[in-house]
């Protein structure tokens, strides 16, 4: 059986949208993972197939029904065995690569696309959701926010990328640093050249210059990064698995 990706949405049509191309969409053709875009509104019961309410409390805007949603979340479920539930918001803990990695070692995953002002939080809760948000900005709904866990997450199943590529030395890969720079022919462009390092042949040279621009980079883009980084660097000792930390709210 392949990665299974359930997706609960009011926008099937979304899916699989972009990934239906290049590498995912070539990787999905294969079987090397599967896609149920599940319309949420299918699980509404009234005769106007009603999916949201005004909040308790007041307040602009609609609220996702707990009764629907968990419907249609049994009926993914079921689909899917053993696959964690993720709801997609921007009040969820941050995506990073190391859920990312978890979540694509797994059987798959099934997500909820919230739309509107949200999501009842007792659904949430009761079916055990890992709250997800793909970075500190407003979408209009969880659908982008989906297709880039998806893609993020397909890209790592084994066969998906080709021999030559690879997973290991990218940004965010376990030493938590950012990508050194690259570059390719010509080696002289509109007046800018190549670091002759690159054009030297020698390899372990080739390695150390790009270590320490992958650590420049991190330290001056993304100060955060690179404190964890250090922080890891003095425990050398810690596990492989426990390189990117617990989850910021599992
Ligand atoms: N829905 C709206 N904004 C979102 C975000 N940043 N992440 C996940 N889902 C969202």
């Amino acid at each position: 059986m392949s990665w299974r990706a359930s997706v609960l949405t009011l926008f099937p049509a979304m899916f699989p949208g972009p990934l239906g191309l290049s590498l995912a969409g070539r990787a999905l053709r294969d079987g090397l993972w599967q896609l149920d875009a599940i319309d949420i509104r299918g699980f509404a019961t009234d005769r106007h197939r009603t999916v949201d309410d005004t909040p308790f409390g007041g307040g602009a805007g609609m609220v996702m029904r707990p009764d629907v949603l968990d419907a249609a979340v049994g009926a993914a479920a079921e689909g899917n065995p053993g696959a964690p539930v993720i709801c997609l918001t921007p009040r969820g803990r941050l995506l990073d690569q190391a859920l990312v990695r978890d979540l694509s070692a797994g059987p798959g995953v099934v997500m909820l696309c919230g739309r509107y002002e949200g999501i009842d939080q007792r659904v949430i809760e009761a079916r055990g959701m890992l709250e997800v948000s793909a970075g500190d900005v407003v979408l209009s709904g969880g659908e982008p926010a989906a297709l880039l866990l998806l893609d993020a997450c397909v890209r790592l199943l084994p066969g998906v990328m080709g021999a030559g590529a690879s997973a290991v030395e990218e940004s965010h890969g376990p030493d938590g640093l950012l990508e050194y720079p690259q570059y390719t022919r010509p080696a002289e462009w509109q007046g800018r050249t190549v670091p002759e390092v690159l054009l030297s042949g020698h390899h372990a040279e080739v390695a150390r210059w790009r270590r320490e621009r992958a650590e420049e980079a991190t330290r001056t883009r993304r100060p955060d990064l690179w404190s964890r980084h250090l922080a890891r660097r003095s425990q050398p000792n810690d596990a492989a698995g426990r390189l990117d930390g617990p989850p910021a709210a599992a």
